[in-house]
């Protein structure tokens, strides 16, 4: 499976992803390209480093959302990829990019869906008290943070916890949770009829991921 890494930010989780590839803990899935929306974010030198094409689509280049997202289908298609993970990725895609790649979008998101989607979903958890929130890893659709669930991890928030904290220790496992998910998908032990998504096993593991 050849896997676009859409990145707007800091780029950890294209850099989780980037380990467990080096370490060779991602195949069948392969990462052929790393496109930002962000002129200058992070993650592209991350992607450089790693001999990756780091690719800037700037979205403020276009006059509308289908402008920007044939300029991303095109720089995808160039690149031969059949899949497309969301790693801090902050821009809904439209119906009509999500049914290019049928059940191979991926987006990780850090909180408990459905709760907190958008921006700032730690700093959202702590103005609502929740005692427990997490990750959750799912296949996008066109809404935000609302596509058929993979796979969550829950994370406590602690007493004494500001939003930085909370997201960092949420990080922790979304770094953990994301290449296990794609090499999954990849590997094909990922199902999705409707909203349930169904992860096989393998014969090694007591885990699902
Ligand atoms: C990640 O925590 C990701 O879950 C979040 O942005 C962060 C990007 O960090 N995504 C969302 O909030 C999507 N609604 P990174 O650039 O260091 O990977």
């Amino acid at each position: 499976m050849r896997v676009a890494v859409l990145v707007s930010g800091r780029g950890t989780n294209l850099q989780a992803l980037l380990d467990a590839e080096a370490r060779g803990e991602l195949a069948p899935a392969e990462i052929v390209c790393v496109v930002s929306n962000r002129p200058g974010a992070a993650a592209l030198e991350r992607a450089r480093a790693a001999g990756k094409p780091a690719i800037t689509i700037d979205h403020k280049a276009f006059a509308d959302r289908a402008g920007f997202e044939d300029a991303l289908l095109e720089a995808l298609a160039g690149h031969g990829a059949d899949a497309v993970v969301l790693a801090g990725f902050m821009r809904v895609l439209t119906p009509r990019f999500v049914d290019a790649y049928p059940s191979r979008i991926v987006n990780t998101h850090p909180a408990l869906s459905p709760a907190f989607p958008g921006t700032d979903a730690a700093g959202q958890a702590l103005r609502h008290g929740v005692k427990l929130t997490g990750v959750t890893v799912h296949f996008v659709d066109a809404g935000v943070d609302t596509g058929p669930i993979i796979a969550q991890r829950a994370v406590p928030v602690l007493p004494g916890d500001d939003a930085a904290t909370l997201q960092h220790r949420i990080q922790a496992e979304e770094h953990r949770l994301l290449p296990r998910v794609v090499r999954a998908l990849a590997a094909g032990r990922i199902t999705c009829e409707g909203r349930r998504v169904d992860v096989a096993t393998t014969d090694h593991a007591d885990e699902l991921l």
